[in-house]
C-alpha cells in the first residue's frame, strides 16, 4: 500500500489485506485494489474514477467496514481534490434541507461516526428548537451556505449555531485547507456579532486534534480561548451497566400533550434552577416543536415521574437508524431532584431501548460540569473541542 491520506480520519479497522493499483492520472484513471476478505484475494474496483476532471464515487461497496477504511495515497488524493474544487452557492429551497440531512449522514459514516460534522439529529434540533423556538438564528434557508462539486454533490455546509458561532460540515473527500479558508472567510463576512467595544467577534470551536483547521484558523487570526465541550460517546454493541432503579420514581416514556406543561416545568427547573418561579412564562408550546422534529419518537423521550405525576427528570434522544447512532439532545433533572441517580436512570433506560432498536453508538455533549459528571459516569470516552474566536 502506498502512503497514507493524512487528511482523512484514520480508519477504525483495516480489511485483512489490500493491494492497490493506482494508474497515473490521465484523461481517465480507475483505481482498483485487490482485497483479501477472508475468502481469498479478489479484484475490486474501489470507485474513484476520474474522467474529464470529474470524479465518480461508486457507493454500495462492501469492502471492509466502509470505503474510507482505505488509506489513499496522499499525492493521488490531492490531485483528485484539486480537480474537484467545490463551488459555493446559497441555499435554494426546502429540497436543500433534506439533501443536507443525508449529506450529514454520509459524512458521519465516512468519518468513522465521530462528530467532525453534526449528527443529523443535531441539525434537526437546531432547526426545530434553536431556530423555531429559541430564534437563535434566522431560518435555515437564510443562513445556510453550501459548497458543491461540479456534479452537484454537496462537499461542505456552513451555518451559524447562534448569532456569533458557526459550524462547518465538510465531506472528507473534498476537505482541503483552501476550502476551509474560503468557508471561514465567508463566515467572517456574514456570521459575526459586535462586542460592546464595537469590534466584531466570531466563534468557531475546533477539535483539539484537528490540526488542519487550527492552522487555517490561526492563519485567519482566530485564537484559542478558555472554554471546552466534551463530545462523549459509548458503543452500545457492548454490555451497558445494569438498570439502577431510584425508589419513589417511575421511569417511562413521555406522555401525550397533556403532559407538556409538566415537561416544560421540569425543563425550567433543570436549566433555570437559580431563577424565581415567577420568571417562568408558562408557555409550553415549544414542546410541540420538539415533538414535530423528524426523528422524534416518544419511546425515546424518557421521563422520571413522581407519584404526584410531576416530571423530575428527562432524556430526549434522537436515533438515526441509517447511521445506527443516537444523540442525547436534552437531558435534565429538576433541581429539587438533583443527585439522586435520576439523570443516570433516564439515560440508562434510553440506552437499553436504543440497544433493542439496533443502535450501536450514543453521543452526548457536555459544556458544563454536572452534565460532564453524568455523561462521564455512563459513557466511555470523549473528543474535546476547544473554543476559538476571532476578534477584529
Ligand atoms: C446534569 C444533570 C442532568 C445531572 O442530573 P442528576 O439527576 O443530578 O444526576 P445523577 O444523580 O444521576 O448523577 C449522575 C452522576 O453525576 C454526578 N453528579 C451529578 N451532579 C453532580 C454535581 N453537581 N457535582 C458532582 N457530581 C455530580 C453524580 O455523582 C453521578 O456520578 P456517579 O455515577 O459517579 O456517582 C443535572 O445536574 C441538570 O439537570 N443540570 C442542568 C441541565 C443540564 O446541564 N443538562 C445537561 C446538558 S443538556
Amino acid at each position: 500500500m502506498e502512503g497514507a491520506g493524512a487528511n482523512l480520519p484514520q480508519p477504525l479497522k483495516q480489511p485483512t489485506g489490500l493491494r492497490w493499483n493506482f494508474p497515473p492520472l490521465g484523461d481517465a484513471a480507475r483505481v482498483s485494489c485487490r482485497v483479501n476478505d477472508h475468502a481469498g484475494w479478489s479484484s475490486q474496483p474501489i470507485g474513484w474514477h476520474v474522467a474529464d476532471g470529474r470524479e465518480h464515487w461508486k457507493s454500495g461497496m462492501e469492502i471492509g467496514p466502509r470505503p474510507d477504511a482505505f488509506l489513499f495515497p496522499e499525492r493521488w488524493l490531492n490531485e483528485v481534490k484539486k480537480r474537484m474544487k467545490p463551488l459555493m452557492r446559497s441555499y435554494r429551497d426546502e429540497e436543500d434541507a433534506w439533501r443536507i440531512r443525508n449529506f450529514l449522514r454520509e459524512v458521519f459514516l465516512l468519518n468513522g461516526r465521530l462528530d467532525h460534522s453534526w449528527h443529523v439529529g443535531r441539525l434537526d434540533h437546531w432547526r426545530w428548537h434553536f431556530i423555531k423556538t429559541c430564534h437563535l438564528t434566522p431560518p435555515m434557508e437564510q443562513v445556510t451556505t453550501l459548497w458543491e462539486t461540479p456534479e452537484g454533490q454537496i462537499a461542505a455546509v456552513l451555518h451559524p449555531l447562534c448569532h456569533d458561532e458557526i459550524r462547518l460540515h465538510v465531506h472528507p473527500h473534498y476537505r482541503t485547507p483552501e476550502l476551509e479558508e474560503e468557508m471561514l472567510a465567508y463566515a467572517e463576512e456574514h456570521h459575526f456579532d459586535y462586542l460592546p467595544s464595537g469590534q466584531r467577534i466570531l466563534y468557531s470551536p475546533v477539535f483539539s486534534d484537528d490540526t488542519m483547521r487550527q492552522q487555517v484558523q490561526s492563519r485567519r487570526g482566530f485564537e484559542k480561548r478558555a472554554g471546552w465541550a466534551h463530545h462523549w460517546r459509548r458503543d452500545l454493541n457492548e454490555p451497558i451497566p445494569p438498570e439502577q432503579p431510584v425508589p419513589g420514581y417511575v421511569i417511562r416514556s413521555m406522555g401525550d400533550k397533556a403532559e407538556h406543561p409538566a415537561r416544560s416545568w421540569a425543563s425550567w427547573r433543570a436549566f433555570h434552577a437559580e431563577e424565581p418561579d415567577e420568571a417562568y412564562d408558562n408557555d409550553y408550546s415549544w414542546y410541540r416543536n420538539i415533538q414535530s422534529a423528524p426523528l422524534y419518537r416518544r419511546d425515546l423521550d424518557i421521563v422520571a415521574v413522581t407519584p404526584q405525576d410531576e416530571i423530575a427528570a428527562f432524556c430526549t434522544i434522537s436515533y438515526d437508524d441509517y447511521t445506527r447512532s443516537a444523540i442525547c439532545e436534552l437531558v435534565g433533572t429538576a433541581a429539587e431532584h438533583w443527585q439522586r441517580g435520576l439523570g443516570k436512570a433516564v439515560m440508562l433506560e434510553g440506552m437499553r431501548r436504543l440497544q433493542q432498536l439496533g443502535c450501536t453508538r450514543l453521543f452526548a455533549t457536555a459544556t458544563e460540569e454536572p452534565a460532564d459528571f453524568l455523561y462521564g459516569s455512563l459513557l466511555q470516552t470523549y473528543k474535546l473541542t476547544e473554543t476559538w474566536t476571532k476578534v477584529w
